[in-house]
């Protein structure tokens, strides 16, 4: 791989300041040829307690820093990334798939976390309570809780980590992050420039491996450890907040969705197909918010599909670097065959294939960007994650009827709403069941909103004032006999 900054190509895990090799190593493959990338060092066991240690010494000195010099370390972090992004987006495509404009996108957009924090970090304040007997005073501080550690997902190698590390690092907390084995080579060109940033040594860790439930352990159960956050799916999520248990970690976790995405019959329908392929086809429909089941109204319903047709046909699906490609790869092998079965359960199920429906037939893990309509709430695809470039169709008649089957899922993440009607738009922000809701709009997030779900996707906030709450602990301070 050319890159301008050969040093962020980096093959092990980034430790106390130190990159840290051991006798294994695991293999990153490229999903577009399948080829292998490199050969990385595999973590050990006593190498993740060191990351955890380190970063609990690291604790008293970041803590010693006033927000301004922690503030200023942040900020070099973030403008080192945006004067390296085209190299970032270069090593995420090659590991994760998605198109290099996309990459560069998810650079930029991560990034953007750490400088919102980066002044957020100014913005820490306690309460001085009113006094409610003679001679006390009441306080509240706002306490960094201590040493974070996160696993994140390979859908989004970069802002995912970025996102938690922003907020934790500005409240004052240390992290070690263990990045999916399939996208480790982002984390850690990251890591080396956080370390050109001179955030101090300890502060940031990166731990790299394939042996995920050995790793995992460590980092949900290690009584140093005060914080968990993690983003991926529900199932692995219920398993790490059993292990956060033993130790009772405050936790933040960011888990599936089964995203409803509704075109009323008052809606713009241009604005209602834009924001459908920018929700259902970014990055390859791998996304925890991915518009998972579109219902359209009856009487909208032909005109959408032709439309969404015509966009589906004119997408470019190929290898990330090439130009113009709109549609990367999907991850491995395992996710083709999930979709594959999925879309094949609907087809028997009665569901009509508009577009697409197949894997592509080529070297790589690519799969046509597919529309199925006539999906019922009966079909595995109306109540799984798909993560892939499926548009599933279903028509309704009332809103009644699409508030109750939109909330027909245990998920609770993301929900989308195209609409004219201010009076409906309120009804809908009220009662879907979702942490989040885009009305006349498709991609929702911004580093100065709450991210998260309720339900089954988890708990917790990331981004703004809320995502910051979640590394801090409230501490009450009385004061007695003051005179
Ligand atoms: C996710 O899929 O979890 C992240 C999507 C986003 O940040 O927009």
């Amino acid at each position: 791989m050319q890159l301008n900054n050969p040093k962020l190509f980096n093959k092990s895990s980034f430790i106390n300041g130190q990159w840290l090799t051991s006798d294994e190593s695991f293999t990153v493959v490229n999903p577009a040829d399948e080829q292998n990338i490199c050969q990385i060092s595999e973590v050990t066991s006593e190498q993740v307690e060191q990351a955890v240690n380190s970063a609990y010494t690291a604790l008293s000195g970041w803590q010693a820093l006033t927000v301004d010099e922690r503030s200023e370390k942040m900020r070099r972090w973030y403008e080192l990334i945006v004067e390296n992004k085209d190299d970032l987006a270069k090593i995420m495509t090659a590991e994760q798939g998605k198109p290099l404009k996309e990459a560069s996108g998810e650079v930029l957009y991560g990034a953007k976390y750490i400088q919102w924090y980066s002044e957020e970090a100014k913005r820490i304040n306690g309460d001085v309570l009113p006094i409610n007997q003679k001679g006390r005073r009441a306080l509240v501080l706002k306490r960094p809780i201590g040493v974070v550690t996160a696993i994140t997902p390979w859908n989004f190698p970069g802002a995912m980590i970025l996102r938690k590390a922003s907020a934790a690092l500005a409240a004052g907390c240390c992290m070690v992050v263990k990045p999916s084995e399939l996208t480790p080579l982002s984390a850690l060109a990251l890591a080396q420039l956080s370390q050109e940033a001179g955030i101090p040594e300890g502060v940031f860790n990166v731990v790299v491996g394939s042996q995920s439930q050995a790793i995992g352990e460590i980092l949900t159960m290690h009584p140093k450890v005060a914080k968990f956050s993690f983003t991926g799916s529900t199932a692995v999520g219920k398993k790490l907040l059993h292990q956060c248990a033993s130790t009772v970690k405050k936790t933040s976790m960011e888990l599936g969705g089964n995203a409803p995405f509704i075109a009323f019959e008052d809606a713009d329908l241009e604005a209602v197909v834009k924001g459908a392929m920018g929700s259902k086809f970014r990055n390859a429909g791998q996304t925890c918010v991915c518009a998972n089941r579109i219902f359209v109204h009856a009487s909208i319903h032909e005109q959408f599909v032709t439309k969404l047709a015509e966009k589906v046909a004119e997408l470019k699906v190929g290898d990330g670097y090439l130009e113009g490609v709109e549609i990367g790869p999907l991850i491995e092998p395992k996710a083709i065959a999930k979709v594959e079965k999925l879309v094949k359960q609907a087809i028997e199920s009665g569901a009509r294939v508009v577009a697409g429906g197949e894997k592509i037939a080529s070297k790589g893990n690519f799969y046509q960007p597919t529309i199925l309509t006539g999906v019922t709430p009966e079909m595995d695809i109306f109540n799984t994650e798909i993560f892939g470039p499926v548009a599933a169709i279903i028509k309704f008649e009332s809103e009644e009827e699409v508030i109750r089957l939109a909330n027909q899922t245990e998920y609770g993440l993301c929900s989308y709403a195209y609409t004219q009607s201010l009076n409906r738009m309120w009804r809908l922000s009220e009662n879907l069941q979702f942490g989040m809701v885009g009305i006349n709009e498709g991609v929702l997030s911004n580093p100065a909103a709450p991210f998260g779900g309720i339900k089954e996707s988890g708990m917790g906030r990331e981004g703004g004032r809320w995502g910051i709450e979640d590394y801090l602990e409230t501490r009450y301070v009385c004061l007695g006999n003051v005179e």
